[in-house]
C-alpha cells in the first residue's frame, strides 16, 4: 500500500476521547429542533456552520452547550449516538470509549434515564449491526459544583453497568482537578475507572493533580505535560495513557499550527500517546481526518501510525480477552517503515 491516508483509513481502530455530544451534526441538529419544536438560534445549517471560529476553549463550549438545547426525547440521544456510530464504523473503528455530559442535559430539565437509555440503545445496536465494541465514560462539568457532581453520581447508579468510568471535562481555567478529589474518591469506591482532562488548556499542574488526587487511568489531552520534564518522566515510567486530539488542538488554538503539534515529540519520550476526535461535528473532521491531519503535518511514518493506534486499544477500557483479539487483528497491519 503506497498511500498513507490508505494505510490510515486501513486500520481497525479504537477512539477513545470522544464526546457524544461534540458529534452532533448541523444537519441532524436542524432535524432535532424542528422535531422537538424548538427555534435555533441560526437559521440555516451553513449559518451554524460559520460560527464555528474558535479563539479558545470556552468559544467553543459556549456553542456546544448551546446546541444540546435541542436534545429532549431518549429518541433524539438514541440518534445522535447512532449517527457517530455509523461515523466510526466509517472510520473503521472497531472500539470506540464515548464521553457524555449528563449536566448538560439534567440542568434543562431532561432526566438522566433518558439521556443514558437512548444512548445505551444505540450502542447496543451497533455492537449488534456494526460490530463496534464500547465503554461509556460519564464526564462531570467542571465549571459546577462537587455537590451537583456527587448528585449526578449518585443518579447514575441505578445506571451502573452501562458505564465504566467517570470523567472531567468543559472550562479547564479555574477549574483545577483538586475540586473534585471527593466526588472522583466516592466514584472509585462506587467501582468507577477514572479519566480526567487537564493539561489542555491549563498547566501541567493540572496533570500532576488528575494524577495525585483523581488517580486516573488516563488523561484527556495532556499537552502541557511537555512543559515539565519530571512530569513527561512519569508519564512514560508509568505508561499512561494520553488521549490527543489534533484536529481540536488546531480548532482551539491550543496549538498555532499542527506542525507545532507535541505529538511527534510524545512519541519520541515513549508517552503512551493515541489519537482521538474530541468533538469532530465541531473541529473539522473524524479520526481518519485526525490521523491524516497530524500525520502530514508531522511527517509521521506508517510504523508511528501503527504505534499510536496499538497504544488506543492499549489503553482502552477493554477485557484482556477482547483486547488480545484487537492486538492480533491489528498485528497484520504492521509495516517496516
Ligand atoms: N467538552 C467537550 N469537548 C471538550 C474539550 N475539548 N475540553 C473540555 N471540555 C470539553
Ligand atoms: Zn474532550
Amino acid at each position: 500500500m503506497d498511500n498513507i491516508n490508505d494505510y490510515i483509513k486501513s486500520l481497525p481502530k479504537a477512539e477513545l476521547h470522544l464526546h457524544i455530544e461534540g458529534s452532533f451534526e448541523p444537519e441532524l441538529m436542524f432535524k432535532l429542533a424542528k422535531r422537538n419544536g424548538i427555534q435555533l438560534e441560526y437559521t440555516s445549517v451553513e449559518e451554524l456552520r460559520k460560527a464555528y471560529q474558535f479563539t479558545k476553549l470556552q468559544d467553543f463550549l459556549n456553542i456546544y452547550y448551546a446546541g444540546t438545547s435541542v436534545l429532549i426525547q431518549e429518541l433524539d440521544f438514541y440518534d445522535l449516538t447512532w449517527d457517530y456510530l455509523l461515523k466510526a464504523k466509517e472510520n473503521n473503528i472497531v472500539h470506540t470509549e464515548i464521553m457524555f455530559d449528563p449536566q448538560a442535559h439534567t440542568s434543562r430539565g431532561v432526566l438522566f434515564r433518558t439521556v443514558i437509555e437512548g444512548i445505551n440503545r444505540a450502542l447496543i445496536d451497533g455492537h449488534e449491526k456494526l460490530g463496534i465494541s464500547s465503554k461509556l465514560i460519564m464526564s462531570f462539568l467542571r465549571h459546577l459544583s462537587e455537590e451537583e457532581a456527587f448528585k449526578t453520581l449518585e443518579e447514575s447508579l441505578p445506571y451502573h453497568d452501562m458505564i465504566a468510568a467517570v470523567g472531567l471535562d468543559s472550562s479547564e481555567k479555574g477549574y483545577p482537578p483538586e475540586l473534585f478529589e471527593r466526588v472522583f474518591a466516592k466514584a472509585r469506591e462506587y467501582g468507577f475507572l477514572t479519566v480526567a482532562h487537564a493539561g489542555e488548556e491549563g498547566p501541567p499542574e493540572n496533570v500532576w493533580g488528575a494524577l495525585d488526587l483523581l488517580h486516573v487511568s488516563r488523561i484527556d489531552h495532556g499537552n502541557s505535560s511537555m512543559l515539565d520534564n519530571d512530569l513527561i518522566d512519569v508519564l512514560a515510567a508509568l505508561q499512561v495513557p494520553l488521549t490527543v486530539c489534533p484536529l481540536s488542538n488546531l480548532r482551539l488554538k491550543v496549538v498555532e499550527d499542527l506542525s507545532n503539534h507535541p505529538l511527534k515529540t510524545m512519541l519520541e519520550k515513549k508517552l503512551r500517546v493515541t489519537v482521538n476526535s474530541d468533538d469532530p461535528a465541531y473541529f473539522g473532521g473524524y479520526l481518519n481526518d485526525n490521523f491524516v491531519a497530524i500525520a502530514e503535518a508531522l511527517s509521521l511514518t506508517r510504523s508511528e501510525i501503527f504505534q499510536l493506534v496499538y497504544n488506543s486499544f492499549e489503553a482502552s477500557f477493554l477485557p484482556e480477552i477482547t483486547l488480545q483479539n484487537y492486538l492480533n487483528l491489528l498485528n497484520g497491519y504492521q509495516t517496516s517503515d
